[in-house]
């Protein structure tokens, strides 16, 4: 790795689809083993942030780098550092299970044996040993969100990024998740993930970032970004006379 503390570091990045603008002059780093949140309303830019991040999407100015890699003019080397935990299901529909995480390992230049030994594992971790010949389609959709995390883990990346990896998963599984990534944080993996849970940045971040129609709003570590009075919303509910 070229620059070894940190991982991630956008430099006003902007971003246009068409003619509106989803990202305004982003800038922000996230450093080696972070473990970062960002936060952000529907549409506020962080799908979009995170595929401009993993070579998804282009941007139009600004500069994006992966552990001191460009991601535009290096991109092989720094996609190779990041496993991507994504907000849709795309899997290929006709692979099983085990065949789809020891192709995906295949694009990272890991051979078929240990592509293999490296799936079985992984199924067994996110307790999905007993669908390993079946089809995603055969899955709930928990465990299709355990499945993609199986294949953004399959190449052992650097950086996890995760675009809200337990919207829509029970309680068992989303402690479950908690604890793996809790786990990969402490053993060094840097961790960027979004969620819309404050729970969840509470519990598990080290650092937040929130972005608001495509712009950064804060960033800061998450005891100061979590006391920022300027952040807090006050809900009223006016119901009409008795
Ligand atoms: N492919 C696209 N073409 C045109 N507009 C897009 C495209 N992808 C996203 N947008 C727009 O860009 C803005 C940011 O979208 P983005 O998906 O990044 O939001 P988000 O913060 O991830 O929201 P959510 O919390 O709902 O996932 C939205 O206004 C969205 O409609
Ligand atoms: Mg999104």
């Amino acid at each position: 790795m070229r620059n070894s503390e940190i991982a991630i570091a956008l430099s006003k990045v902007t971003k246009f689809y068409q003619k509106f603008q989803a990202l305004d002059n982003v800038s922000f780093e996230v450093k080696r083993g972070d473990f970062f949140a960002f936060l952000g309303p529907n549409g506020a830019g962080k799908t979009t942030t995170i595929n401009c991040l993993t070579g998804l999407s282009n941007h139009q100015s600004g500069e994006i780098q992966v552990f001191g890699y460009d991601t535009t003019r290096e991109y092989i080397h720094s996609r190779r550092l990041i496993g991507l935990c994504s907000q849709e299901f795309n899997f290929d529909p006709f692979l099983t299970l085990h065949q789809l995480l020891v192709y995906q390992a295949g694009y990272f230049g890991i051979l078929p044996w240990e592509a293999a030994r490296r799936a079985d594992r992984l199924l067994e971790r996110f307790q999905l040993t007993e669908k390993r010949n079946c089809k995603h389609r055969a899955l709930s959709s928990g465990m299709k969100k355990r499945l993609l995390l199986c294949r953004a883990l399959i190449h052992d990346p650097e950086i996890l990024i995760l675009d809200e990896p337990t919207s829509g998963c029970d309680l068992e599984l989303k402690f479950l998740t908690w604890d793996y990534l809790t786990q990969l944080n402490k053993e060094g993996k840097t961790i960027f993930l979004t969620t819309h849970y404050m729970e969840e940045a509470e519990k598990l971040c080290k650092t937040i970032g929130i972005i608001n129609h495509g712009r950064i709003v804060r960033i800061g570590d998450k005891k100061s970004v979590l006391q920022d009075k300027s952040l807090e919303a006050v809900f009223l509910e006016v119901t009409g006379p008795e």
